[in-house]
């Protein structure tokens, strides 16, 4: 896009990548729900969290994934608000359980053929072994990786590309939301206590509508 600055100084900030958080009001009895559920369906598959061909969660017609189905339809319609996104998009949320016991991870990773991902977190262990570990690990957080490859590489202290990651503890009841090809990584569970979270995908229902004017 071609543009004329109107003002004797400005700076214009580009390419950024938005990952929202909400806390999903109400959340405690729900939780509450989505772990039994999730403790089934991990007691009939045990390769539940691995397994992409499970059945999609969202598909499951109970009060709790109700409950969780539009808190997820009311961020993306937040998130599009806020991004700027002015007109009706229609989507389709697939989504998994994830149950990290003691040492797992889920290596980086995004979320091709996807518009937006998200988790929300369910349960979050309350306690961590006593482990020789380094000091600097972060057990149970979820690290999201700049895109843009290397642009912290001559970073000087204080300017805007200094962190080339970006990193949450989440709690139970948090629900984020990131353009699926942001890379992120789960860190490991260091607690004998399960961590439960719920991923998804938003794939766009495609509308020509959607394409951007051409300059
Ligand atoms: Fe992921």
């Amino acid at each position: 896009m071609t543009q004329t600055p109107n003002t004797d100084f400005g700076i214009t900030d580009l390419w950024p990548t938005r990952i929202l958080h909400r806390r999903v009001p109400d959340c405690e009895r729900w939780n509450k729900d989505l772990i039994k559920l999730v403790r089934d369906l991990d007691r009939a598959n045990k390769n539940l969290t691995t397994d992409y061909l499970a059945p999609d969660l969202f598909n499951m017609d109970q009060p709790a994934v109700n409950w969780l189905r539009e808190n997820v339809n009311a961020t993306v319609i937040e998130y599009l608000r806020n991004i700027g996104i002015d007109y009706p998009v229609n989507w389709t949320i697939t989504g998994w359980p994830n149950v990290n016991r003691f040492g797992d991870y889920h290596d980086p990773h995004n979320h091709p053929w996807s518009y937006l991902s998200g988790t929300y977190y369910v349960k979050m262990p309350a306690t961590r072994e006593t482990l020789q570990s380094r000091s600097d690990v972060r057990p149970g957080c979820i690290t999201f990786y700049d895109p843009r490859q290397g642009v912290n590489m001559m970073a000087i202290k204080n300017d805007p590309y200094v962190e080339p990651e970006h990193t949450v503890l989440p709690e139970p009841g948090l629900m984020l939301l990131w353009p699926a090809l942001v890379n992120h990584f789960v860190h490991p569970n260091l607690s004998k206590e399960t961590r439960i979270s719920i991923s998804f995908n938003i794939v766009l229902k495609w509308s020509d509508d959607y394409l951007p004017e051409q300059i």
